[in-house]
């Protein structure tokens, strides 16, 4: 009986405490957002890529305000100079806080988990401790995330190839790539592409398999004609002069030297349904999450 009396009046106690921490007006109403992390670009006819995006976002969720950050502070810094102000992560987040929303959603708009992603865990991390903060924030995968993604992509990648490509034509991707382990996912998706289609090749400008290996996978076919492909979000610097440009270093120019006959595609991945689908159902999946 005594014990019983010290557990309701230790229980006492606790609702007492938790009752006057409550008290302190600070028990929000429920808000939830979305905040959407690309990489950015400076390119204006890049944009429609994120306008796209943004397009396929408000319409599977209609009601949920939907805020923006670009990860890349010289793209930020680019834009702040012609009167364009883009937030970074942490100043969208903390806009976010300070406008009382209380769940939030963040989805990058990344293509692989790189170094990019990383820094925005570690950004989300960082204002899941904050007091007053958010109650729920949660982080949703880049397009390649996991396993069934890479197959995902694959998919897309097959279902959006130009029209008029012809079969025995080589198509070559041009990915990002990174020094960052995440840069394994181009070779995953080179295996499965090539198991669908022996005829493509996904190399990147900033890792492996670079233009070198593209060219010696080009070599061993019968190939007349290439076409070239960004495997970006968006069709910016490195797709317009890198892969299309009539620099003598271009993808481009390197491969018209060797004698093939290139055709260049100006779209972004993120311009294409098959792919904003991919973001879109990694952001339900973390939205299901708050
Ligand atoms: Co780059």
């Amino acid at each position: 009986m005594k014990k019983m009396l010290s557990v309701i009046v230790m229980l006492a106690f606790v609702l007492c405490a938790v009752t006057a921490h409550a008290g302190h007006g600070d028990a929000k109403p429920v808000k939830k957002g979305i905040l959407l992390v690309g990489f950015g670009t400076s390119e204006a006819s890049a944009k429609v890529s994120f306008v796209n995006i943004e397009k396929k976002v408000a319409q599977a969720f209609p009601d949920v305000p939907i805020a923006w950050a670009y990860t890349s502070h010289i793209i930020r810094h680019k834009l702040a100079k012609q009167g364009e102000v883009i937030l970074s992560p942490a100043q969208a987040l903390a806009k976010m806080m300070d406008e009382g929303f209380t769940h939030v959603a963040v989805q990058s708009l990344h293509t692989i988990p790189g170094e990019e992603y990383q820094a925005l865990v570690q950004t989300v991390q960082g204002f899941k401790g904050m007091p007053d903060g958010f109650e729920r924030l949660i982080l949703g995968y880049p397009m390649l995330g996991a396993q069934d993604t890479v197959s995902t992509a694959v998919d897309a990648i097959l279902a959006t190839l130009p029209k008029d490509r012809k079969s025995n034509e080589a198509v070559v991707l041009m990915g990002h790539g990174t020094p960052h382990p995440a840069n394994i996912y181009y070779s995953a998706l080179n295996w499965q592409l090539q198991l669908k289609d022996p005829n493509i090749i996904m190399g990147t400008v900033e890792g492996y398999p670079g233009l070198d290996e593209v060219m010696a996978f080009l070599g061993k076919g019968n190939f007349k004609k290439v076409w070239l492909i960004p495997f970006m979000s968006v069709a910016g610097d490195h797709a317009k002069n890198d892969m299309a440009g009539d620099e003598d270093d271009s993808w481009k120019s390197r491969l018209e030297k060797k004698g093939f006959k290139c055709q260049a595609v100006l779209k972004g991945t993120a311009e294409y349904d098959e792919f904003a689908a991919i973001w879109i159902g990694q952001l339900k999946t973390a939205f299901g999450h708050l």
